[in-house]
């Protein structure tokens, strides 16, 4: 940490009992052993007569003409009640990110429905120019790197004024009003005691990993959307970055009553924070539903081999070198 070595010894030493404070909140931090070892509970999922703000029926996307089309989403069919997380999770080329471009309207599917509250979002290339600033506004995506997906030469306060300016008739005051009130949200303000000087002014390669994905979210809610779809969006953060960040989505999502679809690869981070979860192979979806019933009997071979990829599993049950 900072440069020093902190611990160093036999893994299962470390693991299990380690001396170093620093070392320990690593552990603590970690999700797969967090949830593996700890059994941490499940989140209870949407109320009975929740009702749908996200319905995804037979989606399915096609790439390259003819005869023999590859088909990257297969017949996918989902419902996210308001106010809950629903996570996609499947292997490298499972068909998630492309998924996610057809729910934010960014690519157009070969057949199926998405559809928001009663917004066809499918049909988003026959929406009139207010149609389409208005869904730009109600559905906002974080991506795994906020290196490439924040404008580098701009400054956080110019990045996160843009879409102010763009989409809203905001005055000058009100926007800048509004970027200050987004930055606290995040903990990135200027009274937060972690961050020297004002984030505003600074450019994203003048700040840490942590703090770009937070300017990421900020600029992912600054026009008060209603869903939000995360692309891995903790996948490349270290773990006590990485539970930090998750614990502000939780908060923002409990104070401002957000809806998340949440895309990862990391079974014991979607374990923690889903409500319900569609898990994908080879573009099909294997399995959908409460995450606590997949979780716990998963009906699919894919899945259970999933589940026994976590990290975790191998270490509880001794299938782990652990350096003895
Ligand atoms: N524009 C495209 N043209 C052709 N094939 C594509 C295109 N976009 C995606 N694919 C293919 O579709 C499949 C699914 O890709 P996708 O990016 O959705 O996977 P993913 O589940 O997000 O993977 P990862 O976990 O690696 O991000 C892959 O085989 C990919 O090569
Ligand atoms: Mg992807």
């Amino acid at each position: 940490q900072g440069g020093e070595v902190k611990e160093h010894g036999p893994t299962d030493r470390i693991l299990t009992d380690p001396h170093d404070p620093y070392t320990r909140r690593l552990l603590s931090d970690a999700p797969s052993l967090v949830s593996a070892v700890e059994q941490s509970t499940y989140r209870p999922g949407p109320a009975p007569d929740a009702t749908a703000l996200l319905t995804v029926d037979t989606l399915r996307r096609e790439f390259g003409g003819g005869d023999d089309p590859f088909v990257a989403v297969d017949d996918v069919s989902f419902t996210v009640a308001a106010g809950t997380t629903h996570a996609i999770v499947g292997e490298s080329g499972s068909g998630k990110s492309t998924l996610a471009r057809m729910i934010t309207a960014f690519q157009e599917p070969t057949s199926g429905t998405v559809t928001l509250d009663d917004l066809r979002i499918d049909e988003f290339g026959t929406f009139s120019k207010a149609g389409r600033r208005d869904l730009r506004r109600r559905v906002q995506m974080v991506y795994q790197n906020p290196f490439s997906s924040l404008d580098p030469r701009q400054t956080v306060g110019k990045i996160l004024a843009e879409p102010l300016r763009n989409l809203t008739d905001l005055s000058k005051t009100q926007i800048r009003e509004k970027v200050e009130a987004i930055l606290d949200r995040v903990a990135l303000g200027s009274g937060a005691g972690s961050v020297s000087g004002d984030v505003a002014q600074r450019r994203p390669a003048e700040l840490s990993g942590g703090q770009r994905q937070r300017v990421a979210i900020a600029r992912a809610l600054i026009l008060d959307p209603e869903l939000v779809v995360l692309d891995e969006a903790v996948s490349a953060l270290d773990v006590t970055v990485q539970a930090q960040i998750l614990s502000l989505l939780d908060e923002l999502q409990r104070d401002l009553g957000l809806t998340y679809l949440f895309i990862s690869h990391d079974l014991s981070v979607v374990r923690e924070i889903s409500d319900t979860v569609t898990v994908m192979s080879h573009g099909r979806q294997v399995e959908s539903g409460l995450t606590s019933e997949i979780f716990e009997h998963p009906q699919d071979d894919f899945t259970e081999k999933l589940l026994d990829a976590i990290p975790g599993h191998r270490y509880r049950s001794g299938g782990l070198n652990l350096g003895l």
